[in-house]
């Protein structure tokens, strides 16, 4: 893939499109910068090569209205402070304000736009929308992965109006990363998925049948797989139409010869609250009206034998409501061990890097992907919308 390093960029203007999508708290203070650090080797080659270096992002999902908390700037004084020098927000993302920003900036300034979304034509995908952002500048660069799977303007539309275009460092990262992690793994590959639903991951799961040597499923949506195989899963969460595609799925895995791995033991408790009356049962044991909330130790002891084997690890979705103490104690003894394992592991998804991060073994992670319904995409097998921009 073509990256910022392969253009001449010194001089010119170039729209860095990066996702500054990062969670805030109710005082509209930044609560995870990791979306924000991870772009921070591009915006700082792009400035040594003294070039005028505009900054695109969304935030949130405003609707295409101006709204106040979703504005980009609480992003643009954190980054200064990041990056030690002033970055300025210009009021709108096309239009007089944007234009004379960019207009009045010299070598090595920053711009950051305000949020695209407050324009409805941006998830549009709104040809004359594109062009507006287009003309702002001379080269475009994709930086931001993690939204990367949407084919909006400023992701799909700004690069088919610009000759000079290339991918970003983070997302030359990611891709790497992925591709290293799932084309041309080390053997074992072993994925974990997890999370609520099965829905949103059953094409990812189809494709990972053709990729990997073990499957190790949690979450709620081990309840669908548990219940196709005849467990009676109390009143956990279930997808009953899924069932026959969760039987199948176990079934086109065996013909594969992949090695599927439910949980054989699960935290139950009566209620989906914190301080609900809990215990460990095994999967053929949880009681009528009691609720499979985390996977047992049973479960974690079977999944770390097999990830203590893995070369390759990737991860997507928790094993348990961990947001509440009583049921995160799967999912932290998975972080750890899979922290520990001689394997490179990737994480994705906010859920999986938030739980990663709490377990305090972020630094000892491979890789944690900045992604999520983009990192979904690649697991499904299919080209992100963004990446393939900047091919054509
Ligand atoms: C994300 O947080 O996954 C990206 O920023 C994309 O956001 P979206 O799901 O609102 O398009």
């Amino acid at each position: 893939m073509k990256t910022i390093r392969d253009l001449d960029i010194s001089g010119k203007r170039i729209l860095i499109r990066v996702d500054f999508n990062v969670p805030m708290n109710e005082q509209g203070e930044i609560t995870d910068d990791l979306r924000i650090r991870t772009v921070l080797p591009t915006i700082q080659y792009a400035l040594e090569q003294k070039a005028k270096v505009i900054l695109a992002s969304h935030m949130g999902r405003p609707k295409g209205q101006r709204v106040e908390k979703y504005s980009l700037a609480p992003v643009a004084s954190y980054l200064s402070s990041l990056l030690d020098k002033p970055v300025q927000l210009a009021q709108d993302c096309v239009g007089s304000e944007a234009e004379s920003a960019v207009a009045s900036m010299n070598n090595g300034d920053i711009v950051l736009l305000e949020n695209l979304r407050f324009h409805a034509e941006e998830q549009a995908n709104d040809p004359t929308f594109a062009q507006q952002l287009a003309a702002l500048t001379d080269v475009y660069i994709n930086d931001a992965f993690a939204v990367s799977h949407r084919a909006h303007a400023s992701v799909t539309g700004i690069p088919a109006n610009c000759a000079e275009k290339a991918a970003g460092l983070l997302l030359d990262k990611e891709m790497s990363y992925f591709h290293r992690s799932v084309d041309e793994p080390q053997r074992p590959l072993v994925a974990i998925v997890g999370g609520a639903k099965v829905s949103g991951k059953l094409e990812a799961l189809t494709n990972m049948l053709n990729k990997v040597d073990c499957l190790l499923i949690g979450g709620a949506m081990a309840n669908t797989f548990l219940k196709s195989q005849g467990s009676s899963v109390g009143a956990s969460k279930v997808e009953d139409d899924l069932l026959d595609n969760a039987r199948q799925l176990l079934v086109d895995a065996k013909e594969k010869g992949v090695k599927v791995y439910l949980p054989v033991d699960v935290i139950a408790a009566e209620r989906f609250v914190p301080d609900a009356v809990c215990k460990q049962v095994t999967v053929q044991d949880i009681p009528d009206n009691w609720m499979a909330l985390d996977i047992g130790p049973a479960s974690v002891i079977c999944f770390s034998e097999v990830l203590a084997d893995a070369k390759t690890i990737i991860w997507n979705g928790p094993m348990g409501a961990f947001e509440m103490d009583a049921y995160a104690r799967g999912t932290m003894a998975l972080a750890h061990t899979v922290a520990s394992a001689h394997a490179l592991s990737i994480t994705g998804g906010g859920d999986s890097n938030a739980a990663v991060r709490l377990s305090g073994e972020a630094e000892n992670i491979s890789y944690m992907s900045t992604g999520g319904g983009a990192f979904l995409m690649l697991m499904e097998g299919k080209e992100l919308p963004g990446v393939k921009a900047l091919e054509e």
